[in-house]
């Protein structure tokens, strides 16, 4: 029986850990629907071959062009979140431009937005001005306590971390995340962005924009982000970037390893996993990969189940100290109400 409650602890942590390590969240796409192309015509050759240029790129930004007829030139671009590690990134650059291709299928001007990237093509040439449609608001429904002190702090904090991004001798890569303790029990975390093919001052402005967004969709609201084409910001009450030590390698069994291999080695990153995460960044594990999205809520549900039932055990087993767990799951579950506000 004991042994039955640790498989199924080991089950949900292996799942985390794997999920982690090579998963990518599909956040939204927008795909023009006037301004079509013909199958098979040069344009869509053009942005076949695009797409395969930008996925086969291995920085974490790249804009590229493809054609040379006015008519039927493509524009496109990528860009990874700031903390993604290069191999994550290509990964989820290759799944947008493969989404993006079936969602978008004939239209000239698409974008597609997941949490780790963002994957743009367009018939014009968009690089270097700053884009603020289409629009994607995430919010985070909770609301915060002691609202009034809140927004003081999260004004504060995002004023800070805009700067930041936008300054280009502090942040080269046009990224920043600042984090901070608004009390004893709380941590304010957030996260500005814009693509690098923007000026400063462009950026500052996408940024402040992205900000007046901000105050009037979120404002007493624990958590939300708006994604602009050219920037993005992001705030929550959870660490929900990586830390740049977290890019461990995914573990890929090949198919005819013996199975009691394989599950040592899994073990093993488990322990790994557990032993780097058990302090701090607990949270973010479980709610970078099972807390705001609500595409993958079905899932979640049935995940958090699994979860939910390791946590209990484990907790009951004295193996884990029960705050802890007791506490992630509690949070993790007040973000499974996350719904998409635009
Ligand atoms: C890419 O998409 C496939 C399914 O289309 C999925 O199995 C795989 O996990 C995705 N990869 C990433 C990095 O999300
Ligand atoms: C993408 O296209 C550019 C221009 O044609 C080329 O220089 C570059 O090598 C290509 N990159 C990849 C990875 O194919
Ligand atoms: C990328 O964008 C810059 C402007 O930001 C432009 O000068 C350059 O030609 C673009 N690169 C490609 C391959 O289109
Ligand atoms: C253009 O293509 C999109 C799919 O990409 C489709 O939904 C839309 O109906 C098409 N519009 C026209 C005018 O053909
Ligand atoms: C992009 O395509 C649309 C519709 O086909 C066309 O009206 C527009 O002029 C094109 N833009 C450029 C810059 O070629
Ligand atoms: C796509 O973006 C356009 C322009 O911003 C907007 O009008 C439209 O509602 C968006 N479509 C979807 C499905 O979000
Ligand atoms: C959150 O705050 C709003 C406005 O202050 C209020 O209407 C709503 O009932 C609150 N929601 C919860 C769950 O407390
Ligand atoms: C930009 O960052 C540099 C280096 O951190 C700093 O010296 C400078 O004061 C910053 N500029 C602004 C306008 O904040
Ligand atoms: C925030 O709080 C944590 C623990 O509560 C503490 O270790 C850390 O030093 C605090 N950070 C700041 C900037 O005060
Ligand atoms: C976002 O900000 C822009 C410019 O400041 C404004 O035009 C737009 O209406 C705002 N959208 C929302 C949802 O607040
Ligand atoms: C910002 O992100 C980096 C890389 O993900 C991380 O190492 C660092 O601790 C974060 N900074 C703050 C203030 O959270």
């Amino acid at each position: 029986m004991a042994s039955l409650k640790l498989l199924l602890v080991l089950l949900g942590f292996l799942y985390l850990a794997i999920i982690e390590a090579q998963e990518t969240t599909y956040l939204k796409h927008n795909c023009s629907s006037n301004k079509n192309f013909t199958a098979n015509s040069a344009y869509h050759f053009n942005l076949q071959s695009l797409l395969s240029n930008l996925s086969s790129t291995t920085t974490d930004f790249y804009n590229a062009t493809a054609g040379t007829t006015n008519d039927d030139t493509v524009f496109g671009l990528f860009m990874c979140r700031g903390d993604v590690p290069l191999q994550l990134c290509r990964q989820c650059v290759q799944n947008a431009s493969e989404r993006i291709s079936s969602e978008c299928r004939y239209s000239k001007e698409a974008i597609i937005w997941y949490d780790e990237c963002l994957l743009r093509c367009s018939n014009f040439s968009f690089f270097s001005t700053v884009s603020e449609g289409p629009t994607l608001c995430l919010l985070n429904t909770v609301n915060a306590t002691f609202v009034g002190s809140f927004n003081t702090f999260l004004a504060k904090m995002l004023t800070g971390v805009v700067a930041e991004a936008s300054n280009y001798s502090a942040s080269p890569k046009n990224f920043a995340n600042k984090s901070d303790n608004i009390s004893a029990f709380q941590t304010l975390y957030t996260l500005a962005q814009c693509t690098p093919d923007l000026s400063s001052k462009d950026c500052h402005r996408c940024l402040r924009d992205v900000m007046g967004n901000i105050s009037m969709c979120y404002l007493g609201k624990q958590g939300g982000r708006v994604l602009y084409p050219s920037c993005n910001l992001r705030y929550e009450l959870y660490p929900f970037y990586r830390s740049i030590t977290d890019s461990a390698p995914a573990p890929t069994p090949s198919a005819n390893t013996p199975l009691p291999i394989v599950l040592t080695v899994l073990l093993g990153f488990f322990c790994y996993i557990l032993q780097k995460r058990r302090k701090k960044s607990y949270k973010a594990v479980l709610l970078e990969n099972f807390g705001d999205e609500s595409a993958t809520l079905d899932s979640l549900q049935f995940n958090m189940g699994i979860i939910e039932a390791a946590a209990n055990k484990f907790s009951q087993e004295n193996m884990i100290g029960k705050g802890g767990f007791g506490e992630v799951y509690k949070v993790t579950k007040a973000n499974l109400e996350y719904v998409k506000s635009k």
